[in-house]
């Protein structure tokens, strides 16, 4: 009681004094029910400051079966415990003790996924390089410039253990040694500056990376294309995607190939029908393909948005395209087309394939394609994989009901562990197969998380797409062939209600369904295995897309 007294009056105080974050003792085992209980009455009535709990960084590889708390082999479910006994309360975060040795890296990996907030590097895990100063081992230093890419403050601390060589100067800072300019320094600036080195070794941000910094865990509803029009600056932000274009016109030449020899090529008009043409960039990206490969065209331009169509109309005229280019202000699902189509050109892809209701769009424009038509994409697959997510989890559960926690989510993937490789969920392929007729779609998945993870919280899983345009030419986000540089797409997050723990090599089992009813599609998803968790989103009850 007394201990509890002094832990409650020292952090009143260190709120008193408006601190960002308290450090708090390493749990002495995973049944720690008694400080945990403690720890979460003062969350309850914290102000903004945070409570960093101190864990080692420590996995031992051994697999034996002697688990129990006393013989603990993975630090990683001390914190599991800590934060279960408190709710995954979003002010409890960690400040990871690294140590000498280090766990593998799928083990490490999954702190990415946590809320780690500092990491303290005791000076015993330093080594010594060739001119006696202090410096950490290659994986050491991978893992510290991981903390520096999530914002993991480093703290060093210990005693000075390299005695540095006597009037020498610092390798790896441009301050002279201590005694030069007479101020005293600190007696851990030497792996102060060896860290501040390491962070100035890094490779800068790409562009596209810098741009997206904002961006980062933030979760956005998905577009709704169909349904909503888009606005002008969203149409802004695609057309500025000059990969995506590229991609779109290497296929369209290669089908203007196939459907037209060479020897023929200038007595053969073909038909190409842009469906989805926004303001313009596909019409722009076929017209190049068809005078990169001499091929004849004759191009109509199928568009919902009477917004967009407004703009499509300007760039036709302020490009000379009016003979070659016929506007059509129109549902493609509706449109009563004068003639039928060569290939079918057209962009309706959300972050996980069919989202945004391609196939149901295109099953309703197949009707004029030729027979032996080419439609592009010629197919798409969706990809699931699951990861830890705390961030994600947390800002979902903020808005404290099952609405959001069954709606699916566009977000730029970060402070999250990929726990498994991604496997594909639902596929179509156009023109549609006269026996594949429905678009619904189920999938059961089994995931085997690598046995060197350790145990592990699924808050969720991360969905990708990957297309095919046409032959070879693909266009994705799936992260394992992933199309460099072209960022129209981020990941789609599809939250569980209540994480799943995924104890050390056992499997988790998935299922996904795509369901369709006469105004709208939707997705249900849950848990079977390890444990079962309840069916999200029955009916399409919080998140559909409207037809
Ligand atoms: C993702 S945007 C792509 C626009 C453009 N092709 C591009 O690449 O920038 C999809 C476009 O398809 C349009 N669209 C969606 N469904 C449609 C439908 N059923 N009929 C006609 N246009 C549709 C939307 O209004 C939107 O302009």
């Amino acid at each position: 009681m007394d201990s509890e007294t002094t832990l409650k009056q020292e952090i009143a105080w260190a709120s008193h004094l408006s601190l960002q974050a308290c450090l708090l003792p390493t749990p002495k085992g995973t049944s720690c029910a008694n400080y945990a209980r403690c720890v979460n009455q003062i969350l309850q009535g914290l102000n903004n400051m945070q409570l960093w709990l101190r864990i080692p960084l420590l996995k031992t590889d051994d697999d034996s079966t002697d688990l129990d708390s006393n013989n603990l082999v993975d630090s990683w479910e001390l914190w599991n415990s800590f934060r279960m006994l408190c709710e995954h309360h979003s002010q409890l975060s960690i400040a990871l003790d690294v140590l000498s040795s280090l766990p593998s890296a799928n083990s490490l990996g999954r702190w990415f996924g946590e809320s780690v907030r500092a990491a303290i590097i005791n000076t015993d895990s330093f080594l010594t390089n060739a001119r006696g100063y202090p410096c950490l081992s290659k994986r050491h230093q991978k893992l510290i410039t991981g903390f520096f890419n999530h914002a993991i403050q480093i703290v060093i601390s210990g005693k000075q253990v390299h005695s540095l060589p006597k009037g020498s100067t610092d390798l790896a800072s441009n301050h002279n040694d201590s005694s030069s300019d007479g101020v005293q320094r600190h007696p851990l600036r030497p792996y102060l500056d060896y860290v501040g080195y390491l962070y100035q070794k890094m490779d800068p941000l790409p562009e596209q990376e810098r741009f997206e910094l904002g961006y980062r865990d933030f979760l956005q509803s998905p577009l709704q294309p169909l349904m909503d029009n888009l606005e002008a600056q969203t149409y802004e932000t695609f057309e500025k995607d000059a990969v995506k274009y590229i991609q779109y016109q290497r296929a369209v030449c290669k089908a203007l190939q196939d459907r037209v020899p060479d020897e023929k090529a200038s007595m053969i008009t073909t038909v190409l029908m842009v469906v989805g043409a926004g303001r313009g960039p596909l019409v722009r990206a076929s017209l190049q393909a068809a005078e990169e490969t001499g091929r004849k065209l004759k191009v109509f331009a199928v568009e919902k948005n009477p917004n967009a169509v407004v703009t499509l109309h300007s760039l036709v005229k302020l490009e000379g395209w009016e003979s070659i280019v016929t506007i059509v202000s129109c549902d493609m699902r509706h449109w009563d087309a004068p003639e039928k189509a060569d290939i079918l050109v057209s962009e309706l892809l959300g972050s996980f394939g069919d989202n945004e209701l391609s196939p149901e769009c295109l099953d309703g424009a197949q009707r004029f394609l030729k027979d032996d038509g080419i439609s592009i994409p010629s197919s798409y697959t969706s990809f699931i994989q699951p990861v830890t997510a705390s961030k994600l989890y947390n800002d979902v559960k903020l808005h404290k009901d099952v609405v959001h926690f069954e709606t699916a989510y566009v977000v730029k993937l970060h402070n999250v562990a990929r726990l498994a490789p991604t496997q594909p969920v639902f596929t179509f392929t156009h023109p549609n197969q006269p026996t594949m007729k429905s678009n619904q779609r189920y999938k059961k998945l089994q995931f085997e998380i690598p046995s060197d993870t350790g145990s592990a919280m699924v808050h969720g899983f991360a969905g990708y797409f990957d297309a095919t345009l046409y032959k070879d030419v693909h266009l994705g986000i799936e992260p394992s062939t992933a199309t460099p540089n072209m960022f129209s797409w981020f990941a789609i997050f599809f939250p569980l209600r209540t994480p799943v723990f995924v104890h050390a090599g056992s499997s988790l089992e998935v299922h996904f369904w795509r369901c369709c009813g006469p105004s709208k599609v939707w997705y249900e998803w849950g848990v079977t295995s390890p444990c079962p968790s309840p069916i999200h989103n029955s009916n399409g009850r919080s998140y559909w897309v409207g037809l």
